[in-house]
């Protein structure tokens, strides 16, 4: 890797700014951060078993596979005690990859998910789009498939763990047969059925089979449409699929600027009725939440938020009082900073201009020229 990187063309570039918010630029808190989280152990436990022990580098050191497989705890940490049971990223979610029959990768052989990380296309299971699209493109096709099956082998050994739902894989779908449909001229398909027709049916068919090599998947038999939720048949509608490969390429047109809210939402609801698992209906608000990427603040970001006001109040406080009291001790003479904050002092001999100029003179007078001409607000209780 070394020589690689030394055969680089030197190249010059400016850095970044950044573009963190308040307070998460303050470096310093990742230490806080690294105490609760970090665990330097690698895949120790793992790597007892020597061949495991490269699928488990590949997943943790260099994939990060966990990142976004796994959900977070309350400090956005990976919950390691949820090891790969399904995460959340930029409105899509990450599925879950451990053994589980019912939840996870348990239904799928080591080649199927061997070549699932190769091509981003396993026809009658699943197909990857979004964030999962690039980490194919970018990373797991170009592994040996020596890699690619050490990595699948270690996913396979991760023990299950169970969350929402029953088998997303497992919806057989009741589409409409073609033959009833044609027959049945005076049928009245909702709007649902007919955006799917308008939009969908050509490359997906009428039946949501797709096409026999899967270029065009089944729309059932499918993870996205067998979810519990659906956040990524609401994404990839919107979004579309793009993803190139060694062996294929993949595109799904982007729907974002066809349909609006209520339109995605009932043909997301006829493709989950018709083909997948009915449960996570969505509504106008939810397609609208994904479309703008509205994701739920965590309760630590909130925290920090007010946090991070708090110590910077407190900073700017005790900057202050270090101001005055370096200018006290400078200049010898106490309280000659009130005239300057216009703070009627309870001891001053009256408001108003004559009591602004009495109080100049009660405590020095010496910075006169300082004093504003304008009178000080009227204190109504002493007039
Ligand atoms: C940047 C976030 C991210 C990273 C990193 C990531 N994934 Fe994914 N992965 C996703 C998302 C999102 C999906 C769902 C894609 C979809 O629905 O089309 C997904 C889907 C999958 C699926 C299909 C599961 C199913 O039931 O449909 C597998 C298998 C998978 N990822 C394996 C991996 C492995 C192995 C790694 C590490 C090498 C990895 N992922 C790294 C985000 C990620
Ligand atoms: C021009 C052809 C075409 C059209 C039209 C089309 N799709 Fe797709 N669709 C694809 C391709 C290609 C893929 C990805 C195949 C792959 O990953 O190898 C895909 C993938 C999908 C997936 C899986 C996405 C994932 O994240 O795993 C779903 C679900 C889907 N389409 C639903 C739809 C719906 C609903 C419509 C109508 C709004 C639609 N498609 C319109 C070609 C199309």
């Amino acid at each position: 890797m070394k020589a690689y990187i030394f055969s680089l063309a030197p190249v010059t570039q400016q850095n970044h700014e950044n573009e963190m918010q308040f307070p998460y630029n303050i470096r310093f808190l990742m230490s806080f951060w690294n105490l609760l989280n970090f665990r330097n152990s690698g895949s120790q436990s793992v790597a007892a078993q020597a061949d495991l022990a490269r699928g488990a580098y590949l997943a943790d050191a260099l994939g990060h596979c966990a990142e976004c497989h796994s959900p977070r705890n309350l400090t956005m940490g990976v919950d390691s005690s949820k090891y790969l049971g399904g995460g959340a990223v930029d409105g899509w979610t990450a599925f879950n990859l451990s053994s589980s029959k019912s939840s996870g990768l348990g239904g799928w052989t080591t080649d199927e998910l061997a070549q699932y990380l190769k091509t981003g296309n396993v026809p009658g299971k699943a197909q990857a789009a979004g964030p999962m699209a690039e980490v194919v493109e970018n990373s797991t096709s170009h592994l040996s498939d020596e890699d690619l099956h050490a990595l699948a082998t270690f996913i396979k050994a991760v023990p299950g763990q169970a969350s929402d739902g029953p088998d997303r894989f497992s919806f057989a779908g009741h589409p409409t047969d073609i033959t009833d449909y044609r027959a049945d001229a005076g049928r009245h398909a909702g709007e649902g059925e007919q955006l799917f027709i308008a939009a969908c049916a050509t490359c997906h068919m009428l039946s949501g089979s797709g096409v026999k090599d899967g270029a065009y998947p089944s729309l059932f038999h499918n993870s996205v449409t067998g979810a519990a939720n659906a956040d990524n048949l609401v994404m990839a509608v919107l979004h579309g699929v793009e993803r190139r490969g060694s062996i294929n390429d993949a595109s799904m047109p982007a729907f974002e600027d066809e349909f609006d809210d209520n339109q995605v939402a009932s043909l997301v609801n006829y493709v989950k009725d018709t083909f997948g698992n009915p449960q996570g209906k969505v509504n106008a608000e939810d397609v609208h939440r994904l479309r703008v990427n509205l994701v739920a603040p965590s309760p630590v970001d909130s925290l920090m938020k007010v946090g991070g006001g708090i110590a910077a109040a407190v900073a700017i406080i005790i900057a202050f009082a270090a101001f005055l009291w370096f200018r006290r001790a400078r200049t010898g003479r106490p309280r000659s900073h009130y005239n300057a904050l216009r703070i009627p002092f309870p001891g001053w001999p009256s408001a108003g201009e004559g009591g602004a100029r009495a109080a100049v003179r009660a405590i020095g007078g010496h910075r006169a020229a300082k004093v504003h001409a304008r009178p000080l607000p009227q204190n109504k209780a002493r007039n």
